[in-house]
């Protein structure tokens, strides 16, 4: 198969960084734009060196998705075979005091992206989606064919993108597009050398416990410990970013089938743990003791979320390599190495 040169956007967020690198070094060309608003230039010098002779196939442009000028011109020079399309806000609780934020930035910017796609006859996509569209799943795992809906302003965003590309494809079946749906994304680059690093006080559960390990936040508090699980915490099914990634050139991989109209599959491994589970391994693996505070239940959370992984093994090819050993080994080895993200300095971070 010849050469497939992939844009990739939002490619300096957590697992925009690490979806690049796995592209290249599978011999991918890559183009990656991001405007650095939850993402840091030093996340793309780092893919570069991670990715040794293999950085030749890429190159970076700052942009806002929403300048349609500008992503117009990144389309001019290059001819892409596929897009895969992570740029966009995801704090659930900002989204919930800013709604207009979030819908002006995760819709705009996607039907500037659709418009530009069009317009240089690119019809194939591959779409950043979330467990979050299956709302307080009534049983589990999570299969596709669950019953969606949104309990705030970020899930809106996902769950209208999804109703967009179904509509695009069904006005012009000559785009392809395949919805992933993660589940909990965890984790970092094995190197230690990339990884997530958030912004401000972190909203989920791992940035906040790696936080605790070296020393920037005195406790983890779990929400909430009478939920009908072994341990009364919650479940969730988290994912190694790198599997994640993986999953992304297993999708670019289905796009070749020319059976493939506008499709969904999870990304995730099918397995449930608990916040406590989760904190005993991060423990294990890092050697630290993470003090808890109990607390009551986060409004809008679900008890128990994971996903039924069939679809993605079946038609994907692809299942998730890791378990929660290997993410916490990782996700050690990036916070120990990087206390303070990609800024390295204390002042820089809160
Ligand atoms: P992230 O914030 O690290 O990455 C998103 C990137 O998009 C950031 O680098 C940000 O600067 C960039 N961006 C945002 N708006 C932009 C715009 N208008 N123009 C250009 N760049 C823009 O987040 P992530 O965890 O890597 O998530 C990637 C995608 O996956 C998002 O769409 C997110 O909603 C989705 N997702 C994430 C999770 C998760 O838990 N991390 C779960 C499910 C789905
Ligand atoms: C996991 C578990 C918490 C933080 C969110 C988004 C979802 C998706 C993934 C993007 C829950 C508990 C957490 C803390 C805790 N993102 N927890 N103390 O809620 O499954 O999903 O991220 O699409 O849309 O909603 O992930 O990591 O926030 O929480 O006890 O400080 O950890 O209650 O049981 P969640 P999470």
């Amino acid at each position: 198969m010849p050469t497939q040169t992939i844009l990739v956007t939002g490619g300096a967020g957590y697992i925009g960084s690490h979806t690049v690198l796995q592209l290249l070094l599978g011999g991918y060309h890559v183009v990656a734009v991001d405007n650095f608003d939850n993402s840091s230039e030093t996340a793309i010098l780092r893919v570069k060196e991670l990715a040794g002779e293999f950085a030749k196939n890429f190159s970076f442009s700052m942009l806002d998705l929403r300048d349609k000028c500008a992503l117009d011109k990144i389309f001019s020079t290059t001819r892409f075979d596929a897009v895969i399309h992570f740029a966009g806000l995801k704090a659930v609780g900002e989204s919930v005091e800013k709604p207009l934020l979030y819908f002006d930035n995760n819709l705009i910017g996607t039907i500037i992206l659709f418009e530009v796609m069009a317009a240089h006859g690119c019809k194939n996509l591959v779409f950043s989606s979330s467990a979050t569209v299956y709302g307080w799943p009534k049983e589990v795992p999570c299969t596709e064919e669950f019953p969606l809906s949104a309990a705030n302003p970020y899930g809106r965003t996902k769950l209208m993108i999804e109703e967009i590309c179904r509509d695009v494809h069904s006005a012009d079946s000559d785009w392809k597009i395949i919805l992933l749906r993660y589940f909990n994304p965890v984790g970092a680059h094995p190197s230690g050398y990339i990884g997530e690093d958030p912004r401000g006080i972190p909203n989920n559960l791992m940035p906040f416990v790696q936080q605790v390990a070296v020393g920037r936040r005195p406790a983890l508090t779990v929400y909430g410990n009478d939920y009908k699980t072994s341990d009364g915490t919650g479940v969730r099914d988290y994912i190694h970013v790198v599997d994640l990634a993986d999953g992304h050139i297993a999708a670019l991989r289905k796009l070749q089938d020319p059976k493939i109209g506008c499709e969904v599959y999870n990304l995730g491994t099918g397995k449930g743990t608990s916040v406590l589970e989760m904190v005993k391994a991060f423990e294990q693996a890092s050697g630290k003791k993470i003090p808890l505070a109990m607390a009551g239940r986060r409004p809008g959370d679900a008890a128990i979320v994971y996903a039924s992984t069939d679809k993605a093994e079946r038609e994907l090819n692809w299942k998730a390599k890791y378990g929660i050993g290997e993410m916490c080994r990782d996700q050690w080895n990036w916070a120990s190495k990087n206390p303070y993200g990609y800024s390295g300095s204390k002042d820089s971070s809160n």
